[in-house]
C-alpha cells in the first residue's frame, strides 16, 4: 500500500462557500455519447478527477481525438478501434458505456469487464438483455464481453431494475437504432436527464427522460453540440454531511436543490437549517446531529452514493438510526473503519444500526476501500478532535477534485502527504 494519505486535524467548524465541480456521473456518459457523432462535441464543466481522465484515455485508446481545455473537453469521435484496453477499463465502471456508444457506431465492440468500486457484483445482465432485444449478439470472452450487430433496431424493453448505466447505454443505442424504442422501468436520475438533453441537442428524438418510461425514435445520424454538465449532487451532499456534523455556515453554488431533495430532507433538522435560493443552498448547523434513518433506493429517493457520508454523520447523533442499503450488496465497508474511531454500529445484512455518540469518538488511522466510503471517512475525521489519517486517498480522487482543498477552503485543517 502506498504511503499517501490525507491527514485531517478535525474539530473545526466549517464556514464559507463552495462552487461545486461538474458531476462525475453525468460527465462520464456524456463523454461516451460524444462518440455517437463524427462532429465535434464539447462538454463543459468536466471535473479534474481520475475517472474523467481515465475516460478521456479510453476514448483516445479507441481512436477519438480528445482535447481538454480547462474544464471543457472536446471530442471528435473518429473511432478506429473497437477493442478497448484492459488497463483503462479495469479502473472504472463507466467503461461499460462503450458498449452502447461503440456498438452503435461500428456494429461491434469488445471490452474487458468493467472495474469500479468493489461495492457489489455489478453484473451487466440488464445491459445485455436490452442490447439483445435491439438485435445485438453478445458473448462473454476471456475476462470480457463482445457484442456485434449489423444494425440495431428499436425494441420494447422492460428493465427488471432501474439500472442507471443500463438506461444510459440503451438510450445511446436507441438514439441511432432503426425505429422506435421504449425503455420501461428505467432510471430517473438527473444524470439520465442530462444525457437525454445532450443527445437531443445532437438531433436525437427522445421523450420521457426523468420518468420511468423513455421513448426514442431512432435517427440516421447525430451532429455535434456543446453541452454543460451540472454540478455534482453527491459532492454537494458530502459537504452538507460535513457541515451537519462539524457545525458552521456553508453555501453551495452550481448544483440544483431539486436534484437533492431526499438528501436535503435527510440532513435538515431543527439544528441543521438548509435554505434554498435559486442559485444557492445554504447549510447552517450547530454541530449537533439529530438521529435519523434512511433507506437507499433509486432516484428520487435517498441515493446510495450518500449512504457512507450519512452513516458517518449519524455516528455523532444523540440517538439511534437505522440505515438500509438496498442498491448494492456490499457497500458497508466503511463501517469497520468508523468502528476504529469508536463508532457503535451493528450490521445485519444490508442494515446498519448506528448508536450515535456525542462524545467518545477518537481520531484514528484509517484506510479507504472505495470512493464514497472514503468520503464518509473524511466526514467523520473532520468532526473528531485530533489528527486522523486516511490511506488510499486515490479512491476518493476518483470522484472529488482535491478533497483536501475543498475542505481547507471551508476552514478545515486537511493536507495530503506521502512522507
Ligand atoms: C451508477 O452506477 C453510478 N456510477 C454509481 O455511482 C451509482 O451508485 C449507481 O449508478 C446507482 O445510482 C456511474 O454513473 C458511473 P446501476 P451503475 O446499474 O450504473 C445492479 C459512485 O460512487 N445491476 O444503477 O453501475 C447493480 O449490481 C458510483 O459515483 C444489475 O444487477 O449502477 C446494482 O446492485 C458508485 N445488472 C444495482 O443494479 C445490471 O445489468 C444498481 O446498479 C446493472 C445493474
Amino acid at each position: 500500500m502506498s504511503n499517501e494519505r490525507i491527514v485531517i486535524n478535525g474539530g473545526k467548524t466549517l464556514y464559507g462557500s463552495v462552487s461545486v465541480h461538474g458531476a462525475k456521473n453525468a460527465v462520464l456518459p456524456l463523454l461516451a455519447a460524444a462518440l455517437l457523432t463524427r462532429d465535434e462535441v464539447v462538454i463543459e464543466n468536466c471535473p479534474y478527477i481520475t475517472d474523467v481522465e481515465n475516460m478521456i484515455g479510453l476514448l483516445r485508446d479507441l481512436g477519438a481525438d480528445v482535447e481538454r481545455d480547462g474544464r471543457n473537453v472536446s471530442v471528435c469521435g473518429r473511432i478506429s478501434r473497437t477493442q478497448a484496453s484492459g488497463s483503462l477499463c479495469s479502473t472504472m465502471r463507466s467503461s461499460m458505456f462503450m458498449l452502447g456508444a461503440v456498438l452503435s457506431l461500428t456494429g461491434e465492440v469488445e471490452l474487458p469487464m468493467p472495474g469500479g468500486c468493489d461495492i457489489g457484483a455489478r453484473p451487466l445482465d440488464i445491459h445485455i438483455d436490452g442490447l439483445k432485444k435491439m438485435g445485438a449478439s453478445t458473448e462473454y470472452t476471456q475476462g470480457g464481453i463482445r457484442c456485434s450487430a449489423q444494425k440495431l433496431h428499436g425494441a420494447d424493453i422492460v428493465m427488471r431494475y432501474p439500472s442507471v448505466g443500463a438506461t444510459e447505454n440503451l438510450l445511446m443505442c436507441a438514439s441511432l437504432a432503426e425505429g422506435y424504442t421504449s425503455l420501461v422501468n428505467c432510471a430517473r436520475e438527473p444524470e439520465i436527464v442530462a444525457l437525454a438533453k445532450m443527445l437531443k441537442s445532437m438531433g436525437a428524438r427522445i421523450s420521457g427522460e426523468g420518468t420511468s418510461v423513455i421513448r426514442v425514435q431512432g435517427v440516421e445520424k447525430l451532429s455535434g453540440t456543446r453541452f454543460r454538465a451540472d454540478g455534482d449532487r453527491i459532492v454537494a451532499g458530502t459537504v452538507v454531511a460535513a457541515t451537519a456534523a462539524c457545525g458552521g455556515d456553508v453555501t453551495l453554488y452550481g448544483v440544483s436543490a431539486d436534484d437533492m431533495r431526499s438528501v436535503l430532507q435527510a440532513f435538515r433538522s431543527d439544528v441543521c437549517r438548509i435554505e434554498e435560493s435559486g442559485v444557492a443552498i445554504r447549510v447552517r448547523s450547530n454541530g449537533h446531529v439529530r438521529a435519523k434513518s434512511v433507506i437507499t433506493a433509486p432516484y428520487p429517493l435517498f441515493p446510495t452514493d450518500m449512504q457512507p457520508q450519512f452513516i458517518a454523520c449519524q455516528c455523532f447523533s444523540g440517538g439511534i438510526s437505522r440505515v438500509e442499503e438496498t442498491v448494492f450488496e456490499n457497500r458497508l465497508g466503511h463501517v469497520s473503519q468508523l468502528r476504529k474511531m469508536g463508532a457503535d454500529i451493528a450490521v445485519s445484512g444490508d442494515c446498519a444500526i448506528v448508536r450515535g455518540k456525542q462524545n467518545g469518538m477518537i481520531p484514528s488511522v484509517l484506510t479507504a476501500s472505495d470512493l464514497r466510503g472514503g468520503a464518509g471517512l473524511c466526514v467523520a475525521c473532520l468532526k473528531v478532535d485530533g489528527q486522523s489519517s486516511i490511506y488510499n486517498p486515490h479512491y476518493i480522487d476518483r470522484g472529488y477534485e482535491k478533497i483536501e482543498d475543498l475542505f481547507c477552503s471551508l476552514g478545515a485543517d486537511v493536507r495530503r502527504t506521502d512522507k
